[in-house]
């Protein structure tokens, strides 16, 4: 038999049409048969009808059943629901005058949602915006139904009206599988999206930070890379559709300063990690973890020998912060100048794990970057900002994460399919 779920509950078609009728039927006998009160004030006899009062005890008891089997369930249920929704983080109270109204476009998504939690819990008015290609809203549930935040489900590249003070502009697909599989739809986020909203804060006069990419050095000949070094990017190869998409989204912000005195940030992000990371992220902290919590070998593409550095998720978010408030509108490196080989990582990730996978190499990918790191004097000399976390700290923190993403999946895969 067809059947329905309430608050966890199933409840078939015919029990339910049993109720009804019954429920249809009470309500007759109460209208049409007025039910005269005794002095203690409980239901006597009724007047006009003739019931017999086994009758009336029988539909009372039939009213006490369904109250106790589905009322009572249900009113408990909403109360809990309406409970949860009013327990959100403590945030700070700001003064009208130090509130500010913060857009995060792609706040859904990994950096955006650890972002949006820096800035409610300092008390500011977040709306974020995003069109969950990459995003979650299990990101920034816990702040659904708070005073200061908003969520608007939106894809930049269309117009966006609203009031606000700065905007992070964060909405972009950004690892290779994420946005090799739209290029063309990547080029229009990057472009017309970053467009959009530059034009949004010339409107409003909102300052906004782009978040840019150490992407845009490419395959870098300089090493470590400053902020004055123009890059070596394939302009036709696969990662381009990003690479050249973020070039030209700083281009435009530098367009929009110069000719619309819009107040602009550009903050160059290098490889960043942490806890709510996509499992198919794709990109090489994901995949050796999961690849080591599964006991699969470890793929390496290439020697092993090209380089990165890896920044942890909460030094970002403090960067970004800093960089916004900060007067300055150069490109800024924010990424952790702690540099291993890809190799290097592998082994401390295995080791981590206490897991016994062994690394295997396959063919390089086109367009891999060899080297990355960045030179970080700019966003230390003029905001005093620099990574804290240790690699190892952060991992640590990642690992427990991804172990606890990976239970959960198995617990959900095990259960019977919902009652629809
Ligand atoms: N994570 C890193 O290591 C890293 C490094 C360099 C730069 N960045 C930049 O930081 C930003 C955030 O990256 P992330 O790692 O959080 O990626 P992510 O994929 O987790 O987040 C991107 C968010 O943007 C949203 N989005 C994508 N296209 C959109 C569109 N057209 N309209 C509205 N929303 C859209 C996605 O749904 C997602 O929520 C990106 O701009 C990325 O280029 C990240």
């Amino acid at each position: 038999m067809a059947k329905f779920t309430i608050s966890g509950s199933s409840i078939s078609q015919g029990k339910t049409m049993m109720l009804m009728v019954l429920l249809v039927f009470f309500a007759f006998v109460f209208v049409y048969c007025m039910p005269t009160l005794n002095n203690n004030g409980s239901l006597l006899s009724f007047n006009s009808s003739g019931i017999s009062s086994s009758v009336q005890h029988l539909l009372l008891r039939q009213v006490k059943e369904l109250n106790e089997k589905l009322i009572v369930p249900l009113e408990e249920r909403v109360a809990a629901l309406e409970d949860r929704q009013k327990k959100h983080p403590k945030v700070k109270y700001l003064a009208e005058k130090d509130r500010k109204r913060i857009l995060i476009t792609g706040g859904a998504g990994f950096v955006g949602c650890h972002l949006v939690n820096a800035l409610m819990l300092e008390g500011h008015e977040v709306t974020v915006v995003d069109n969950f290609f990459t995003g979650r809203k299990s990101n920034v549930e816990q702040w659904i139904g708070h005073d200061n935040f908003e969520l608007i489900n939106h894809d930049v590249v269309e117009p966006l009206y609203i009031e606000v003070d700065q905007i992070y502009h964060l909405a972009s697909p950004a690892s290779p599988p994420h946005y090799m599989y739209n290029p063309i739809k990547t080029i229009k986020t990057n472009t017309i999206g970053t467009l959009n909203m530059l034009g949004l804060a010339k409107r409003v006069r909102a300052t906004l930070l782009l978040a840019s990419t150490s992407e845009v050095y490419g395959d870098p000949e300089v090493h470590p890379q400053p902020e004055t070094y123009w890059g070596h990017v394939n302009p036709i190869g696969p990662r381009a559709c990003y690479d050249e998409g973020k070039r030209v989204a700083e281009t435009m912000c530098y367009a929009y300063q110069k000719q619309e005195k819009v107040n602009i940030r550009v903050a160059r992000i290098f490889n960043t990690y942490g806890p709510r990371m996509h499992m198919n992220d794709g990109r090489v902290v994901s995949n050796f973890i999961l690849q080591a919590l599964q006991g699969q070998p470890l793929t390496i593409y290439g020697t092993g020998s090209q380089t990165r550095s890896f920044q942890y998720v909460t030094d970002l978010v403090d960067g970004l912060i800093r960089l916004m408030n900060s007067n300055v509108s150069l490109p800024v490196n924010l990424g952790n100048p702690d540099e291993r080989s890809i190799f290097e990582f592998a082994e401390r990730i295995i080791k981590l794990t206490g897991s016994n996978s062994e690394i295997i190499n396959q063919p390089a990918v086109q367009d891999d970057p060899q080297k990355r790191k960045p030179v970080i004097t700019r966003a230390m000399d003029n905001f005093g900002w620099m990574p804290v976390v240790p690699l190892e700290e952060g991992l640590i923190k990642t690992v427990e994460y991804f172990r606890d993403e990976l239970k959960k999946s198995k617990t959900s895969n095990k259960k019977d399919s919902p009652d629809l």
